[in-house]
Order: structure tokens, then C-alpha cells, then sequence
């Protein structure tokens, strides 16, 4: 059943998306998956609107996916707000929201998951085993529900992006992935669903983290043989601010996501640690 509110449609059951994503295709129409888990922010709907340069029709899946959560994540307090979420995507003149159920994409029997290999293992990997797995599967059941012919991806969570990239290629699946700068706030903070979670002294220390990535970055390119030395800085500066656990400060080849310790070819500078229970992540392009 599509419900519609003012001039977004909503759609829960693969039958229901199929049936108009059909309708557009038999138009002509380019069509664009914008996939989120909601709660959105800025950042979600600049990608939305980039969809809209690029292609016709934009459909925005909403699905908080629990097999990208581990055990100990927070899946029970990630933050939900659907009927703010939908109201947010009319006005921007977003057509149609597909916000399935749980049972609709893991119906009872379900077994099937997708892991793709080397990229998967690396920076959050290491801390957050199974979450990349449960982001390809999920993200290749929404591309072959929807069929786009570009589904579009922010640069904040870098590693996903590369992981996705990777598994289309791998998979032959026709669809080109399309990244999107982070969206920021005044102080450089990346907009995250997350940070609805920090308190207002954590949200002050993580306004605080990309001014020290952007330091960071600074030094490595005027010496781009001593990566290490302005790397151990941050950390301890980050430390110092309240950042704690620090899964990693690590400059990485910007496609293979290895570990550099001189930079001597496009890079990226990434970071993930804790302010209290939020984990935080953010990354800078060298
Ligand atoms: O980036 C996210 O919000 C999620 O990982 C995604 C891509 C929607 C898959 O659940």
C-alpha cells in the first residue's frame, strides 16, 4: 500500500516500490537510491539533492539495518524520527520514501550474507567485526530491490564507500556509485546521526576534532616522508581533549585504505574514537 504525504509517497513492501519504480522506468526516467537509516540531518539531504542534479526520480530507503550493529552497539538508542524524517524529504521535493520492515528485508529463513574481503577487515573492521557485512548485504538487497541506475553515498563514512564501490565492481551490478562531500557544521564537525547523542560538553570537544585532522593534514604535507611523528601528535592532542578509546588515527591510500607511512599518493587521513558511549569517525582527503 503506498500512503502519500503532501508530495512524498511512502512505500513499504518490495511489491509496492517495484510497481512505481516501474512506472518511472517506463517513463524514461534516471532513477537515484539515496539509502539512509533516517534520523536525518543535513548531510542526508545533500545527498538527496545531489540526486536530484544527476537523475529524474530519487528514491530514499529508510532502514535502521540490525545486522550492521554489533552486540554491544547501539542499535536500541540509535535515533529514530520517521514522521520528521518524511516531512524533511517533501520539502525538499523528495518523490518517494521506501521505509521497510524488518521482516521485509530479513524474512524468516533468511541466511545470505555478503562479505567482501580485504577492504572489510581494515580501520573500523578491526573493532566493529561483522558491521561491514551486514552493510553489503544490506545495501546489495536495496540495489537489487530498487534497481537505480546511481545510488548515492557520503564521503563522511569513507570506508563504507570504497567497501560499496568495491562489491558493485566485484558483483557486476549496473549501477554507479556517486560520493558526496561531508557535510559540516561551523566548527567542522561532520553532521553523523550520532552526534543527536553527545552531550553539550562532548559535542564542544567533537567540534574540535577536525581542526586537529586539518593540523594534522597540514604537516604531513609539508613533510611527506615523516607521517608518523604528526600523526602521534594528534593523538595525543585528541587524547588530551577527551577522546577515549581512539580506534585508530591512521593515514591510508585513499582506495586500498592501507596504512602509509610516507605520502607519496592520494590519501586519506582517518579517525575514529569515543566521547563517552558515541562513537565518532571523520576523514580528511590529502
Ligand atoms: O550509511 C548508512 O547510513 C548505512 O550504513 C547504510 C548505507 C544506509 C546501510 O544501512
Amino acid at each position: 500500500m503506498t500512503t502519500q504525504t503532501k508530495g512524498i509517497a511512502v512505500v513499504r513492501t518490495i511489491t509496492d516500490l517495484r510497481a512505481t519504480v516501474a512506472t518511472w522506468r517506463a517513463a524514461g526516467h534516471r532513477i537515484a537510491l539515496v539509502p539512509t537509516m533516517g534520523a536525518l540531518h543535513d548531510g542526508h539531504l545533500g545527498l538527496v539533492r545531489a540526486s536530484f542534479e544527476h537523475c529524474d526520480r530519487t528514491v530514499v530507503s529508510l532502514f535502521v539495518n540490525p545486522t550492521q550493529f554489533g552486540p554491544t552497539e547501539d542499535l536500541s538508542i540509535y535515533p529514530r524520527a520517521e514522521a520528521e524524517d518524511i516531512a524533511k524529504l517533501d520539502a525538499i521535493g523528495t518523490p518517494l520514501l521506501y521505509a521497510p520492515s524488518a521482516d521485509i528485508m530479513y524474512p524468516p529463513g533468511f541466511i545470505t550474507s555478503v562479505t567482501v574481503g580485504k577492504l572489510t577487515e581494515r580501520l573500523c573492521g578491526l573493532t566493529r567485526p561483522g558491521h561491514f557485512s551486514g552493510v553489503a548485504t544490506v545495501v546489495t538487497k536495496l540495489l537489487m530491490q530498487v534497481q537505480p541506475d546511481e545510488a548515492l553515498f557520503g564521503e563522511k563514512d569513507y570506508q563504507q564507500l570504497q567497501i560499496i564501490r568495491r562489491l558493485v565492481a566485484d558483483l557486476d551490478i549496473p549501477v554507479r556509485i556517486r560520493s558526496v562531500a561531508t557535510v559540516r557544521d561551523e566548527f567542522g564537525l561532520a553532521l553523523s546521526s550520532r552526534n543527536k547523542l553527545l552531550k553539550p560538553d562532548q559535542l564542544a570537544v567533537a567540534q574540535q576534532l577536525n581542526r586537529v585532522l586539518t593540523e594534522i593534514a597540514a604537516a604531513i604535507r609539508a613533510q611527506p616522508d615523516q607521517v608518523r611523528k604528526p600523526v602521534l601528535d594528534g593523538l595525543t592532542r585528541l587524547q588530551s581533549l577527551g577522546f577515549a578509546p581512539i580506534d585508530y588515527l591512521v593515514l591510508v591510500d585513499d582506495e586500498t585504505l592501507e596504512q602509509l607511512d610516507h605520502f607519496d599518493r592520494p590519501a586519506r587521513l582517518m579517525v575514529a574514537g569515543y566521547l563517552g558511549p558515541t562513537r565518532l569517525i571523520d576523514n580528511l582527503s590529502l
